[in-house]
């Protein structure tokens, strides 16, 4: 049975999708979660793109070991040379050149003639491989290129040294036919083709970037780029998930296996989406709340009769908690921490301790705490151990007779304890405009939603927030059992995050 290279690219064209940004340590945190996953190839970064970028790239490259490491460049000798100083230090490490191939993009945006770009492309991959072996090229809108010309593309940077050459479905247009026969063309015009890997990368703006991802496996693919959630520019790609539970649900169909340790799938899917902020819709197949719920009457009962009649994947195949204890106040070290264990975290004893602790005053508001309650609290413990003004108070008066106000302490990093209040049109604004009278950033809130994490009216509430500052959109999270302290937190997590991100700049 043949292997597929799964090529995860959720830290470069997934941090590509608005508002997706992340900072180096969540990049270096998402990382190490890959190889936990087995992902074979870790596309870290676009290192020319921005010095932060340079810096994740290059820090992921020494301390992520297992997988290869890619850096993105776009056919120029600076940015080829800046791919390389990124990822030199790794153990395994890959540079990935593209180019726009399509007669709309050579005429509209690069203005160069296909002979032009074609040498381009040569003399490119020729020159990332006097640094390295491990070569991708990727013909860029190739789904909207003549086939003729990709085949001559394709010949010349084989002959240049690449040893991967990946077929981009750039704007999500190809149906899964038509995406296959240009697989198919690839094999039997390409002279030789065989020198190298074929690979995908699909977007989904049709919502097919799966299924065009999967044709071309049946075509004789062996690589598919895609990023956990399907997270990516515009509607996104390929979903790592999807691709490799159907490789392994119909095994009997593709005949194919991956690296992945499918059990790590969920662990994966809630950590990119709590440090992007982009929650993963209940029915997103896989990893969505409903995947695994069954409502109506029918399929309660045969599911009970037995799993298979209604459900085609074991959820623990994905790492979906068994069962779902309920722990509570009278739950001590060992349970929480047994907990802790069964849902994937293993945490530093400092980490556990202050964990611990805060269970202790979530069980005392609440009655029962769920699996759900814990990851977000340990989110929340994992938000405070980066940041750089702590929230230590919050107090507000509001109703509709009375002014909002809030009053509001911080610790500075420098230890100093600051404190103010300010009057808002709601307690949530007068909260941010008294955070904002101490830590002076000027920025704009672009987006605000509250979410309850469990039922009840005892449940944990999550805040994500979006703010925007010189162009860049930062994300932040906050959740407690009070949605007004739940707001603060997560302002000043994404004010923490824009701070970080100047300081790297
Ligand atoms: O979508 C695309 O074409 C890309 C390339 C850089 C491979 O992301
Ligand atoms: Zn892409």
């Amino acid at each position: 049975m043949d292997r597929v290279t799964i090529f995860d690219t959720t830290l470069r064209d997934g941090e590509q999708a608005a508002g997706g940004t992340l900072n180096i340590q969540e990049k270096l945190e998402i990382a190490r979660q890959l190889e936990r996953l087995g992902v074979d190839v870790i596309e870290a970064g676009f290192p020319i793109s921005s010095p932060g970028d340079f810096e994740s790239v290059r820090l992921i490259a020494r301390e992520v070991r297992t997988p290869i490491i890619c850096a993105l460049a776009h056919a120029n000798a600076d940015a080829i040379d800046r791919a390389w100083e990124a990822v030199r230090e790794a153990e395994h490490r890959r540079i990935h050149v593209f180019l726009s191939s399509s007669d709309i993009h050579l005429v509209y945006q690069l203005k160069k003639s296909r002979q032009e770009i074609l040498e381009m492309g040569r003399s490119m991959v020729a020159r990332a491989k006097k640094y390295l072996d491990d070569v991708e090229f990727s013909p860029m809108d190739a789904s909207r290129t003549e086939p003729e010309y990709i085949y001559q593309i394709l010949r010349a940077v084989i002959d240049a040294g690449a040893t991967t050459v990946n077929i981009p479905d750039t704007v999500g247009y190809a149906t899964p036919d038509e995406f296959g026969d240009l697989i198919e063309g690839i094999f039997k015009n390409v002279p030789n083709i065989e020198r190298a890997i074929v690979s995908v990368h699909c977007h989904n703006d049709l919502g097919l970037a799966v299924a065009n991802s999967l044709e071309s496996l049946k075509r004789g693919t062996r690589q598919v780029e895609c990023t956990i959630n399907g997270i990516g520019e515009r509607a996104g790609n390929a979903s790592l998930e999807e691709i490799v539970m159907a490789i392994k649900t119909r095994q009997d169909f593709f005949n194919l296996a991956t690296n992945i340790d499918t059990t790590q799938i969920y662990k994966t899917s809630r950590l990119v989406s709590e440090l992007t902020g982009f929650t993963v819709q209940p029915n997103k197949a896989i990893v969505g709340a409903n995947a695994f719920s069954h409502e109506s009457g029918i399929h309660q009962d045969g599911v009970i009769k037995m799993p298979i009649t209604y459900e085609i994947m074991d959820p623990k195949t994905v790492g979906i908690p068994a069962s779902s204890l309920v722990l509570g106040k009278l739950s001590g070290r060992h349970a929480f921490q047994e907990r802790l264990a069964e849902l994937g975290y293993s945490l530093s004893e400092e980490n556990f301790n202050r964990a611990f602790s805060t269970f202790k005053e979530l069980a005392d508001k609440k009655k029962e705490i769920t699996d759900k309650d814990i990851e977000s609290l340990v989110a929340e413990e994992q938000r405070t151990v980066s940041e750089i003004y702590h929230l230590d108070r919050i107090q507000v008066t509001c109703g509709d007779r009375g002014i909002p106000t809030a009053a509001v302490r911080l610790i500075a990093p420098d230890g100093q304890v600051l404190a103010d209040a300010a009057l808002g049109t709601g307690p949530v604004d007068a909260v941010y405009k008294a955070i904002n009278r101490l830590v002076g950033v000027s920025n704009e809130l672009t987006e605000f939603s509250v979410k309850s994490v469990t039922e009840g009216i005892d449940a944990i509430g999550e805040v994500l927030i979006r703010i925007e500052s010189e162009g860049v959109t930062y994300t932040g999270r906050g959740a407690d059992t009070d949605i007004i302290v739940a707001s603060g937190k997560a302002y000043l997590n994404a004010l923490n995050r824009l701070l970080a991100a100047k300081k790297t700049r």
